[in-house]
């Protein structure tokens, strides 16, 4: 039967031995497995930890600032937080195609990530909070498009030339696992209880070509879809929800006048593993209270959007 207090004791014996007195970076995503993956190894090795964390341009609101005063508050973790939006949204200009899109993003990481990397002296060790279903599912192929399914950057995409030995204390573990986990090791229940975030994060929820304006568009959305969900007491009941901002327009009133604005989908799913999942039966009050606050309050907007498909066919992603 098993125990998170266990668990924990038992990887952090596991990552001294394997760590020896070497020095071991972790990149910090501002979701909950690295964060675990990181107390893990802090627990093991103290100060010989150093996280990274690697603001790419393409989080929700408030979200990098957010990761690392929580991460500062709560633990003294040394951590390097890089901004590197520029270099990321430079990058991804003009790209509409989705695994494009994903190709140069994990590129640019690695790429950032390495010249963090060289500055910190003598690390041979790389932390990772991959996951057992990531494991599985980079290796599975995908039957539609004959490839991998989707390529996550967190598996198997570092180059090998990087000489870091990979330390995935999670490896063997379950999302349910690594919360027990987390809140075993004192993780703030917010961060315990976030909803799973891609690593390409908002770039694969702007369909179509990635700019500052749409991310602006999209984050305004998804904050008051965010924020109404957890008014409601219904985040938790869903395990993932966001907002999406699709490549069309469609005409609107206001007023006297007519607009011709962008669409907001909002995808909200119910699901135990992420491989199926169902759409949430939320309440029609509360998708209206977030359907008239988003075309009120976010300019360019005037049409929202329900997405009511299962996975499969549809994917959670809209990308
Ligand atoms: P899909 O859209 O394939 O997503 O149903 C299943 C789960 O995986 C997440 N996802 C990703 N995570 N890099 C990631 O780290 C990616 O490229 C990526 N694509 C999808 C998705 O958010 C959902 O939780």
């Amino acid at each position: 039967d098993w125990q998170p207090e266990n668990f924990v004791a038992e990887a952090i014996e596991r990552v001294r031995a394997q760590v020896g007195d070497g020095r071991v970076i972790c990149a910090l995503s501002g979701g909950v497995d690295s964060a675990v993956a990181a107390l893990i190894v802090h627990h093991a090795i103290g100060d010989r930890l150093t996280c990274v964390f690697v603001d790419n341009g393409l989080l929700r609101q408030g979200e990098a600032e957010q990761v690392v005063a929580t991460f500062r508050e709560h633990f003294h973790i040394p951590l390097i937080a890089v901004d590197a939006a520029d270099e990321f949204l430079e990058a991804l200009a003009g790209v509409a195609d989705p695994e494009q899109k994903r190709t140069i993003i994990g590129e640019k990481f690695v790429r950032i990530f390495e010249r963090e990397a060289r500055r910190i002296e003598g690390a041979r060790f790389l932390a990772q909070g991959t996951l057992y279903p990531d494991v599985i599912e980079s290796r599975a192929p995908d039957r539609q498009k004959g490839v991998t399914i989707k390529t996550h950057h967190n598996v198997g995409g570092l180059p090998a030339d990087m000489q870091l030995t990979l330390v995935e204390p999670l490896r063997y573990l379950f999302k349910d696992e690594v919360r027990a986990a987390g809140h075993a090791l004192g993780l703030p229940d917010e961060w315990v209880w976030r909803h799973p975030f891609p690593g390409p994060g908002l770039a694969v929820r702007v369909l179509g070509p990635v700019t500052r304006e749409r991310l602006a568009t999209l984050r305004a959305a998804d904050a008051i879809f965010m924020q109404e969900l957890r008014i409601a007491g219904l985040y938790r009941a869903t395990q993932q929800a966001f907002a999406v901002l699709l490549p069309v327009r469609s005409v609107g009133v206001m007023g006297d006048g007519r607009t011709y604005a962008d669409v907001v989908a909002l995808r909200a799913v119910t699901t135990e593993d992420y491989m199926t999942a169902d759409w949430a039966r939320l309440p029609a009050e509360l998708l209206a209270r977030v359907s008239s606050r988003i075309v009120n309050e976010v300019p360019g907007v005037n049409r929202v959007v329900y997405d009511i498909s299962s996975k499969p066919p549809a994917t959670i992603e809209w990308e």
